[in-house]
């Protein structure tokens, strides 16, 4: 008789309702990948009268020990979100010696490698495919597709909801606010989406995707991240006569021995494939010493494609108890002075201190590729492309123009 493992859920919102589906519709292709029958059995909810549809395919249950003491459930999806009680219910199933499969990644980016200690202390499995890029293989590609060749950079677009936000407003010209709210009825933000349009989302993200690629653990403290709240339409529309187009970008890049790594807004090309990712779809462009630029694009958020993630992890740890990533290899954080890319310079200038700001420029050897002057009525405005400049150069520059009454903005230009 085909043997068969038991799956509890933590949680049965957009992304417990879309695995369940999965484990129940595509059963006959799910046993031959995992070699035994994987059967939803119980799941963990807050208020059972919400899932009258679920309850007829699954046990709804609402005490965590109804799940951890139950000696027949091996397996353990966790889809609740936010640090506690996740991390306290997670490390309890560990010890329990049961797997976990979690798309969690404020919690893998806080305390993934404790969790990751614990699991392998218990012999048990732990993945978390699911908490990068949503239903994007991103994790699996790196730590077996790119297994012995040297990555250099991952940049890419890893949140779907300042994604989504960003194509509303520049492509059916919705306000920010209908926009996150549109975002939210479709399941792609956060409970509060206060992380995703911060930039920490993102930032959680890098964190986990420097590990898988580079093998160093940071924590999202360790660099610098900001969302799209600050961003002005004069930027944007700015940037698209220039040839670009503005993306939240996340970036994780070796440097000699040291690794540099940011979220914020950037200016891609507009014909790159990365400008060409729109809505909740995420884009992760990798490079690497021997295959040279690869990039993995798909739903970045949403119940289904997160969900194929999960079972994909689901499939493999009930095969195997192997850590999900070896690879370690602890870089130290790269000095701004050796963070070398070409930037795009906005400010609105007092008129009287224009030539002022042109020899600063000079001072801090920041070279203009290119020099636009815009009057509109927030006042008089420098649009400069410089040519690659250090990061450390422009923060002085910065400095140094705001105190002769610049509001200075800066976003990096990266080309693919
Ligand atoms: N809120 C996240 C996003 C969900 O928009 O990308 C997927 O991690």
């Amino acid at each position: 008789m085909m043997q068969a493992k038991k799956v509890a859920l933590l949680g049965l919102g957009t992304v417990g309702s879309g695995v369940l589906q999965i484990l129940i519709n595509n059963q006959a292709k799910i046993v031959q990948n995992a070699g035994c029958q994987l059967v939803p059995v119980k799941a963990l909810v807050r208020n059972p009268a919400k899932h009258k549809e679920a309850a007829r395919q699954i046990k709804l249950v609402t005490d965590f020990d109804e799940i951890l003491h139950d000696p027949e459930i091996e397996l353990v999806v966790e889809v609740m979100g936010g640090l506690h009680p996740a991390k306290e219910f997670i490390s309890q199933l560990l010890q329990a010696k049961k797997s976990v499969i979690t798309a969690n990644k404020d919690l893998i980016a806080s305390c993934g490698p404790e969790l990751v200690k614990l699991a392998e202390e218990n012999q048990v499995a732990l993945r978390y495919e699911a908490s990068v890029a949503g239903g994007i293989p991103i994790l699996n590609a790196l730590t077996h597709g790119f297994a012995g060749d040297e990555i250099t950079q991952v940049a890419g677009i890893v949140n779907g909801t300042t994604n989504y936000i960003l194509t509303q407003m520049s492509q059916q010209h919705m306000s920010f606010a209908s926009a996150l709210e549109q975002a939210q009825k479709l399941g792609f933000a956060e409970a509060d989406p206060t992380n995703d349009v911060t930039g920490k989302d993102a930032a959680f993200k890098m964190v986990i995707l420097s590990k898988f690629a580079f093998g160093t653990d940071i924590k999202v403290t360790d660099f610098h991240y900001e969302g799209i709240q600050k961003l002005q339409s004069f930027d944007v529309e700015q940037a698209a006569q220039l040839g670009y187009t503005i993306k939240l970008l996340g970036i994780s890049r070796k440097i000699g021995a040291q690794l540099f790594v940011e979220v914020a807004p950037a200016l891609v090309p507009a014909n790159s494939q990365l400008a060409q990712v729109d809505n909740e779809y995420n884009a992760v462009a990798v490079q690497s010493e021997a295959a040279g630029t690869s990039l993995f694009y798909g739903p970045g958020a949403g119940s289904l494609p997160t969900a194929n993630s999960v079972v994909s992890d689901l499939i493999a740890a009930s095969r195997t108890q192997q850590p999900f990533n070896l690879y370690n290899c602890q870089l130290s954080l790269a000095a701004p002075s050796s963070v070398i890319d070409p930037y795009y310079v906005s400010m609105i200038v007092p008129v009287t201190t224009a030539p002022a700001i042109v020899s600063l420029l000079a001072q801090h050897q920041i070279k203009a590729a290119d020099v636009q002057a815009v009057d509109d009525q927030a006042g008089h405005h420098l649009v400069i492309q410089t040519e690659p400049v250090a990061q450390q150069s422009l923060v002085n520059f910065k400095q140094a123009a705001e105190q002769v009454g610049a509001q200075v903005t800066t976003y990096r230009i990266l080309a693919e």
